[in-house]
Formats: structure tokens, C-alpha cells, sequence
């Protein structure tokens, strides 16, 4: 499947929906997370994903394209499509991201030789979330993205029901561990993802492990982990000269 990234409202939007192509506004997914997901989403055993932000589709794209070639995919999509705070200050007409994600997706799906079943939750994380735990779906999940609000509040809402979503052995991925609005405000704790993805790491750190992974990109601890499950855990960071603060940061809390 062809795709585009292009600045939003420009020609190039229009020509590449007329030639039926993908139209990315945003390249956070490329310029960001991809190098790291080339190397780890082939290594997944997953048929079974849940995303938790959407937006225009890039992510959800990527693994329907890169899982949805070798065997059929079941993946789950929560967005709102309000916009996060910092698109909601932006401008961003969420409507035409909505309708981009649809349109993103439906492509992909396409370019799949085998089965992809597409569950879009639209509404606000917490309620499709704690609504995926009471249609019996604990533990359902091979691989939980976490890439909705910054907001700390609402990560760790996001990190807690997604980790009971999440099967035992399953992976689950934070975006933008050490991301920071461009503000004035920008160094509040409590508009930030990390204190969140910290809390969780250590309310839990007894039943999961941190992953080595095979980037820079993510911290790379191990933990020794009580007899039961291990689930591993990879954290995202956005900076790699950032790693070694971040490595000293997400450290849980041992006695
Ligand atoms: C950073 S974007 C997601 C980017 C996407 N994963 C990608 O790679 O292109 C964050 C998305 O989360 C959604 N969002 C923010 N807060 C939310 C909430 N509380 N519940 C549901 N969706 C939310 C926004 O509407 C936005 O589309």
C-alpha cells in the first residue's frame, strides 16, 4: 500500500486520496516510534492487539500491514477523537483525522492477504477500557499500545485496565515516556506520561519485566520476577540521549 505524510490542508492531501493512498498529516509515527517497532513488532507473536489513541492510524497501519501479512489479525482501536490537549490547542480538525483514520485503515486492511478484523472503540479510554474487562476480555490481549492522553491521570488509568487486558507473556508498549508539551507549563508533572508510567512500573514491578529491546530507544532493565506470569513490559522513550535519566527515573522501588 502506498502512503503519503504530508502537512495537513495541503494539495498533496487531496491528490493522495485521489489516488486512493494513505494520507498522514502527522509524522510522529515515522520520525518517532518506527525505527523501533522495524525491529520489534516482527519478533511478536501477536494476533491479538489493542490500541489506546488512534489518531489518524498510523500505528494501527503499521501492524495490520507488517502482523496482517503473515496470519489473520484481530486489532482494537480506542480514540475519542477529540484530540489530545495539545491537538485541541493546535486547532486540529478531529473530524478529518477521524475520517483519515477510517479511510487509513480500510486501505491497509486491503493490502492484507489474510482476515483483519478492525474493533474501533470510539470514546474516552477509561470507560472502552473498563467496557473490553466487563465483555470478559481479561487477559485477551498478546500486545497493549499506549499512546492516548499525556495526561499522568489518565496513563495510569490507561497503563492499569490495559495490564488486565493484557495475557500473560503479552507486551505492552508507552509511547512518549519522557514527552513534554512545548509551554510554558510544559514541565508539569501531572501533563506528563512518565510519573504515570513510573507508578505503574513499580506498583507492578514484581509481575512483569522490562524488556531488552533492540533499540536505544527503550530502557532495557530486567527484574526478577515471582513464580506466576511474566509479562514483559517495553517503554518507549522519546530521546535517546534522554536514556540514561530515563534508566534512573523508571527504577522501582526495591528494598
Ligand atoms: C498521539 S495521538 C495517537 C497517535 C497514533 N498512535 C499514531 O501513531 O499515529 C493521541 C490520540 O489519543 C486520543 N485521546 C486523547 N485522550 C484520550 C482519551 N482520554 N480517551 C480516548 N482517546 C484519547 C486523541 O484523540 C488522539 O487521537
Amino acid at each position: 500500500m502506498k502512503e503519503t505524510v504530508v502537512g495537513q490542508g495541503t494539495e498533496q492531501v487531496v491528490e493522495a486520496a485521489q489516488a486512493e493512498q494513505a494520507v498522514f498529516t502527522a509524522s510522529w509515527f515515522d520520525c518517532g516510534a518506527r525505527a523501533v517497532w522495524d525491529q520489534l513488532v516482527p519478533q511478536l507473536d501477536a494476533r491479538r492487539m489493542l490500541e489506546i489513541g488512534s489518531y489518524e492510524g498510523a500505528s494501527a497501519c503499521y501492524l495490520i500491514r507488517t502482523l496482517g501479512r503473515k496470519a489473520p489479525l484481530e486489532i482494537h482501536c480506542i480514540d475519542n477523537w477529540l484530540g489530545s490537549a495539545e491537538h485541541q490547542a493546535a486547532g486540529c480538525d478531529m473530524r478529518l483525522i477521524e475520517a483519515r483514520f477510517h479511510r487509513n485503515s480500510r486501505l491497509a486492511i486491503e493490502s492484507c492477504p489474510y482476515p483483519v478484523e478492525l474493533v474501533v472503540h470510539k470514546g474516552y479510554s477509561d470507560h472502552c477500557l473498563a467496557a473490553l474487562l466487563d465483555e470478559m476480555k481479561k487477559g485477551y490481549f498478546d500486545f497493549v499500545y499506549i499512546d492516548g492522553s499525556h495526561r499522568a491521570p489518565d496513563v495510569l488509568s490507561d497503563a492499569v485496565l490495559g495490564f488486565h487486558l493484557l495475557r500473560p507473556r503479552g507486551v505492552m508498549v508507552f509511547d512518549d515516556y519522557l514527552w513534554h508539551e512545548g509551554t510554558a507549563d510544559s514541565k508539569d508533572p501531572l501533563l506528563c506520561p512518565k510519573m504515570a508510567i513510573d507508578a505503574f512500573i513499580n506498583c507492578n514491578f514484581r509481575k512483569l519485566r522490562i524488556i531488552s529491546a533492540p533499540s536505544a530507544r527503550f530502557i532495557c532493565k530486567r527484574y526478577r520476577t515471582e513464580a506466576g506470569p511474566v509479562i514483559p513490559v517495553v517503554c518507549a522513550i522519546p530521546d535517546p540521549g534522554q536514556l540514561r535519566r530515563a534508566r534512573i527515573a523508571a527504577c522501582p522501588i526495591t528494598r
